[in-house]
């Protein structure tokens, strides 16, 4: 049975993402209906610049009031893809005291202060619903709070930022530089408003948070991820890891510790071998793997970024949001009941790629080794190479070292140590090696 009185949702930006949910919820009116039960009515557009032309929308329905369209009173969802912590924050929370749920793709808010969303929705009895802050398209938090609600995930990792991988495929594949690179990325849509947000880690920290929070039904803040981000990353050590018959990946890595008391969150570039799945995930697309004792490896994988793709996950939501409203219920809220302490990126166990710039003389060699040894950290692969000097005499050898498995602060404890070694004149880059 089709309702008849539409049902009223408040659209706050209208950029990237906004304007892609307009329009879809414009072109795909009747369809969604029939999948709702009653027609969409958007009553209001909430953005900064009013001025701004906006094809296919209503200027009548443009606002620079926020917060009085939120507080309406008749609004049944809010559709929050502003961005940021304020004024999104207590708009949305103001939406849910006014009687109406919320769909928000703000993985920074959501990673930042979640917990305060959470507890206003459920305080009110209204819907938070966020598939699109992860992962783009691709339907993953719905999966693992839902499909995977009776199994036990061990393990999350994968690709979640589309304009990092966007850039590491342009200066893999073409040889194309960094900036070039971010700023085609930013043209595209992928990047954030602050694109430091991307390149320096912080947006792949925040859905690693989400994630990890989902996966482990823990609290997991942004503060809690380690977090390195690609602007360290050189074209050598792109070469490099061709070299190992690897590729650079930045990767987001939730883990629930051996003994299952703690978890660990992480997110940094890292070298994975060709082989590996991950090495084929291009441009801007973003694939996860989910580890479950039951279910087992599954991967995840899609359009991570960009208007269409997240207006797709939107979408999703907000049809979920709407049949919740129709039938009087309310989706699955918060489940954090496990309240698993984050463990510091010290205790991870992983391995490293290092290359050290050495002189090129008897018992170099085993002075590196020693130190290794000194730590507790097993060596997989020694390569040398010999090379001239500035004065074109030679004397200095490239040592590339390649770790067994061994606890993140043993490792970075022997790259401190050889940075001490008179024979090592630097250590021109170290980076993890995962998906072995
Ligand atoms: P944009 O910068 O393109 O759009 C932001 C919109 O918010 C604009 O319409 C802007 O208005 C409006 N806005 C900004 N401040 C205010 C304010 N104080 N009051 C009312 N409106 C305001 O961002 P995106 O669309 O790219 O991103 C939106 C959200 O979606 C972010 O949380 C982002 O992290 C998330 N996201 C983005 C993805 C992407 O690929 N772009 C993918 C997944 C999630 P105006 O148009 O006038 O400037
Ligand atoms: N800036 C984000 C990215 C958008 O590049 O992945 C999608 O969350």
């Amino acid at each position: 049975m089709m309702r008849t009185r539409p049902l009223k949702v408040a659209l706050l930006g209208c950029g990237v993402v906004g304007s892609e949910v307009a329009r879809i919820m414009a072109t795909h009116a009747d369809d969604l209906a029939a999948r709702i039960g009653a027609p969409l009515e958007l009553a209001g557009v909430a953005v900064r610049r009013p001025s701004k032309v906006r094809e296919g929308i209503d200027p009548a329905l443009i606002t620079t009031d926020a917060t009085a369209l939120v507080k309406r009173g008749d609004i049944d969802v809010v559709i929050e893809v502003i961005g940021g912590i304020e004024p999104a924050r207590t708009l949305i929370t103001t939406a849910f005291e006014h009687g109406a749920s919320v769909v928000s793709a703000n993985k920074a808010l959501l990673a930042e202060d979640g917990a305060t969303l959470f507890a206003a929705a459920e305080k009110h009895g209204r819907d938070l619903y966020y598939e699109a802050a992860v992962a783009g398209a691709i339907p993953l938090l719905r999966p693992l709070r839902e499909s995977l609600a009776g199994d036990k995930v061990n393990r999350v990792l994968g690709i979640v930022n589309g304009t990092t991988n966007f850039i590491l495929d342009r200066m893999d594949s073409s040889g194309a530089g960094y900036s070039e690179a971010l700023d085609e990325a930013t043209a595209l849509g992928y990047a954030e408003a602050d694109p430091t947000a991307d390149v320096e880690g912080f947006d792949a920290a925040a859905k690693a948070a989400i994630l990890a929070g989902i996966a482990f039904h823990t609290r997991v803040r942004l503060d809690d991820v380690h977090r390195e981000g690609l602007t360290e990353v050189t074209s050598a050590d792109i070469a490099s890891a061709r070299r190992m018959g690897c590729t650079v990946k930045l990767l987001a890595i939730c883990e629930r510790a051996a003994d299952g008391r703690s978890v660990t969150a992480r997110v940094h570039p890292a070298m994975i071998p060709l082989s590996h799945p991950l090495a084929s995930v291009r441009e801007a697309y973003n694939a996860v793997f989910v580890e479950a004792e039951a279910a087992g490896r599954l991967m995840f994988y899609g359009p991570g970024a960009g208007g269409p793709p997240t207006a797709s996950a939107v979408l999703g939501d907000l049809v979920a949001v709407c049949r919740n409203k129709i039938g009087g219920s309310t989706g699955p809220g918060e489940s954090a009941y496990t309240r698993l302490p984050v463990s510091s990126m010290g205790e991870v166990v992983t391995r490293y790629h290092i290359s050290l710039d050495v002189a090129d003389k008897p018992g170099v060699l085993a002075q590196v080794a020693t130190v290794f040894a000194e730590h507790d950290v097993s060596i997989d692969t020694v390569r040398q190479q010999g090379r001239l000097d500035s004065e074109g005499l030679g004397g200095e050898a490239s040592l590339v070292v390649v770790t067994h498995r061994a606890p993140d602060a043993a490792l970075s404890g022997t790259v401190e140590a050889l940075r001490k070694l008179d024979t090592v004149r630097g250590v021109a880059s170290i980076m993890r090696v995962e998906g072995e």
